[in-house]
Formats: structure tokens, C-alpha cells, sequence
């Protein structure tokens, strides 16, 4: 593998902008920002001042949120860090959308790199490692007045002693492929924003065709687990399916079927 590839250096605006010209007719502005607070924050006050429909890339977050609350940090340069956003324009069942967000990263990454990608409910991008996994990127969905904002973190360049936990890894470390991160960026860019556009404005949302591809590609789906809830509690039995909304339903050893909407899957 080229190490050297892997080099960092600051994110080329220009390139992802023209990479991603085929799949974004409609989409606003690419807007780079060398550092923010973070994407997803960013993007709600570019809501409040009137965009609609964009992304917005950056090299780094000072503040980076992930799920539940949680840190999310990386040193610069070293991740893709995006957030796409798009007009809610009324889509049904906005249950799926984390999932649905999920399984055209997935797919992206799958068109660019050839290692085994699953997600782990409801949108973590994992390697399956032993009976576990190793977590390399996370989506983190946000409905903000009528847009909905999908932040998308990937681990890209980071080296082990850069990753905040034993648990985690990136793509440098997965793959055996080099790809610049404009080129992921704008496949990333294009193929939600087509995706979006197509799927968001039928009737059936998600359609049939991904609900499959999710479960297909599931990490968590009939299998024992445990998941801890915000409140604290921790439910433990078998990853049954999911119901209409993307819940996930756990049935228990006495039988009883807990449908969850939040939590973290062990
Ligand atoms: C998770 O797995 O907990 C979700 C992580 C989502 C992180 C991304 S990075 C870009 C966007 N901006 C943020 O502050 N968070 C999301």
C-alpha cells in the first residue's frame, strides 16, 4: 500500500465541487470550512439564515457531536467530516431516515473500497472483527424546521494511537485501496443527493429495495444483544427486526418484544 498517499493535507473545494457536479443538480452550495464547531451546527444556522438543500464539509471540528450526546473528534485532516442537507418536503416515515442514511454511506463506501462494510443499529459503519466489530464512521440525523441535516463522520487517514478507543478504526488501517477523501466526498455528495431526490419524493419511503439492502447488510439483526437505553437501563435478548419506523425489536428470554428507538447495541 502507498503510506504515502495517505499524507494529509487540506481538502480541495474545487475538486470536490466539479467530482461531484454529475449527481448534484439541485443541491445549493458545497461549502468548505478549513474548522468549525462542527458540521451539523453549522449547517442549522445556515438553515436559520435561508439555505436550503447544501452540504458542508470541514477539515476539522472543534466541536464534533456524535449520537446520544457523545464527543466526536479527529485530528485535522485526518476524517470526513460532512454534513448533507435536504428539504423534508413531508417524507413518510422519518423513522428511517438515520437507517436510510446509512445504507447509501455504506453503499458509497462499497462502490470505492473492497472490504466487508455492516452497520450496526441503527447507523454505525463497522467491520465485522471475531464476534464483534471494529467502528469506523457513525451518521448522526438531525431534523432542523423543515430540512433534515444527515452528519456523517468517517474515520479516513487515522493511525491506531489516534483513534479514541480499542473499538475503532479507519479506512487506512481497513483497506488496501488509496482514494483521495475528494473523491469520497463527492460520491458521497451525489449519490445521497440523487438517492434523496428520488426515494424522498415517492410515496414509499424508505422503498422495499432498501429496507432489503439494510437488513441485509445489518451487524445486529438476529442476533443476542444488549442494549444500554439513554435512561440507563440495559435490555438484553435477540435483535428480532425492525418494526415499520426503524425501531429495533429485542425480544427477551420471557418472551417479551421491546421496541427501541435510542440506544447502543452491545
Ligand atoms: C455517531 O456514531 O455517534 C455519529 C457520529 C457523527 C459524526 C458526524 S461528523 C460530521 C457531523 N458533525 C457532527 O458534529 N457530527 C456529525
Amino acid at each position: 500500500m502507498n503510506q504515502a498517499a495517505w499524507e494529509r493535507s487540506p481538502l480541495s473545494q474545487k475538486l470536490i465541487v466539479d467530482l461531484a457536479k454529475k449527481g448534484s443538480a439541485g443541491l445549493g452550495e458545497i461549502i468548505y470550512l478549513s474548522e468549525t464547531s462542527s458540521t451539523n451546527q453549522r449547517a442549522k444556522e445556515l438553515i436559520d439564515e435561508g439555505k436550503t438543500s447544501f452540504a458542508v464539509i470541514t477539515d476539522f471540528q472543534n466541536a464534533g457531536k456524535g449520537r446520544l450526546d457523545r464527543i466526536w473528534q479527529a485530528p485535522k485532516e485526518s476524517s470526513i467530516l460532512i454534513s448533507m442537507v435536504e428539504k423534508l418536503n413531508g417524507v413518510s416515515n422519518p423513522g428511517w431516515l438515520n437507517l436510510w442514511a446509512a445504507t447509501i454511506v455504506r453503499r458509497v463506501l462499497l462502490e470505492n473500497f473492497l472490504f466487508e462494510i455492516k452497520l450496526k443499529w441503527p447507523n454505525d459503519l463497522v467491520v465485522p472483527n471475531g464476534n464483534s466489530f471494529l467502528k469506523f464512521g457513525g451518521i448522526l440525523s438531525q431534523i432542523h424546521k423543515d430540512q433534515v441535516i444527515f452528519g456523517i463522520g468517517i474515520n479516513y487517514s487515522q493511525d491506531q494511537n489516534e483513534l479514541p478507543i480499542v473499538t475503532a478504526t479507519s479506512l487506512k488501517l481497513l483497506t488496501v485501496q488509496y482514494r483521495p477523501r475528494e473523491e469520497v466526498l463527492a460520491d458521497l455528495i451525489s449519490t445521497m443527493h440523487l438517492n434523496w431526490q428520488s426515494e424522498a419524493a415517492s410515496s414509499e419511503f424508505p422503498t422495499a429495495a432498501t429496507v432489503r439492502e439494510y437488513q441485509a447488510a445489518s451487524h445486529t439483526m438476529a442476533k443476542e444483544v444488549s442494549v444500554s437505553l439513554p435512561n440507563g437501563k440495559v435490555i438484553t435478548g435477540i435483535a428480532e427486526g425492525l418494526a415499520a419506523n426503524g425501531a429495533l425489536l429485542v425480544k427477551t428470554q420471557s418472551g417479551e418484544i421491546h421496541t427501541i428507538t435510542a440506544g447502543d447495541v452491545n
